[in-house]
């Protein structure tokens, strides 16, 4: 039974003390003893620190949107693994598609991403997701599949690792995937990963959805067999609209 795992990711949204008023409201809802669902928070670099502090007594997880796969050096403006795992992130977002549209991110990029955040004991969600072009000319699943290949290529581990399927049609754009579409995208993920490692490791291993989740439609989305949560874009900003996502996971 994989546990549900719903993570908001605000992008590059709020002010130092906006996030902190954001996440005070979200760690009053959650609280503690939440088990029914694994529940993280990704604020930008600037507020980590402070919002890790304000969550620190609640079971929310803090999660990083992206960082460097080095540790140190000449790379100016960049955040290493190594910094938020020191940092208390516990999750790290890579690969979303903002990053490999806007900033030129290749599969190669993000898997050297990846191999570095887990070496530094951070959790990862592998952010993979079709264009509509890609979706309209019938190659959605050879696109997943590369990403997922690439992404995982000599990732031996794979126990602390989340998947986020994020159509890029669907995010930010008020068109969801239907539930049949992404449980489909869904289970031939989890079926690339069962080739890759064996079917027990793509079992155990979660699977979110992104792109336009709302409080209207996360129930119907997180029943689907092999849909395991959410990684929320614009409704993780409204503690409302996140708390009503993270009790439909439950
Ligand atoms: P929206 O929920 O705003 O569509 O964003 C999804 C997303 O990109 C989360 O990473």
């Amino acid at each position: 039974m994989r546990t549900k795992i719903v993570v908001g990711n605000w992008k590059m949204n709020n002010t130092i003390a906006e996030s902190l008023e954001l996440a005070t409201g979200i760690a009053e809802a959650v609280g503690k003893g939440i088990h029914c669902c694994e529940v993280g928070i990704a604020p930008s670099f600037p507020a980590l620190h402070e919002v890790g502090k304000v969550i620190e007594w609640s079971d929310i997880s803090l999660a990083a949107q992206n960082c460097h796969y080095e540790n140190d050096g000449a790379f100016t403006g960049e955040v290493s693994a190594r910094m938020l795992a020191a940092l208390g992130c516990s999750f790290v977002i890579l690969g979303h598609s903002e990053r490999r549209q806007l900033f030129g991110e290749t599969s190669a990029i993000v898997n050297r991403k990846v191999k570095k955040a887990l070496e530094e004991g951070l959790r990862v969600i592998l952010c993979v997701g079709e264009t509509l072009h890609e979706r309209e000319i019938g190659v959605t699943e050879s696109v997943i599949t590369g990403q997922v290949v690439e992404g995982l290529d000599g990732v031996s581990d794979i126990s602390n690792l989340v998947i986020a399927y994020e159509p890029v049609w669907a995010i930010g754009t008020g068109m969801t995937a239907t539930s049949a579409q992404a449980e489909e995208v869904h289970a031939s993920i989890r079926a690339t990963v069962a080739g890759i490692y064996s079917p027990a490791v793509a079992d155990h291993l979660r699977i979110q959805y992104g792109g336009s989740v709302k409080p209207s439609n996360a129930v119907e989305l997180f029943s689907m067999p092999n849909i395991d949560g959410g990684l929320i874009g614009g409704a993780s900003l409204n503690v409302g609209d996140f708390m009503a996502i993270v009790k439909a996971a439950c």
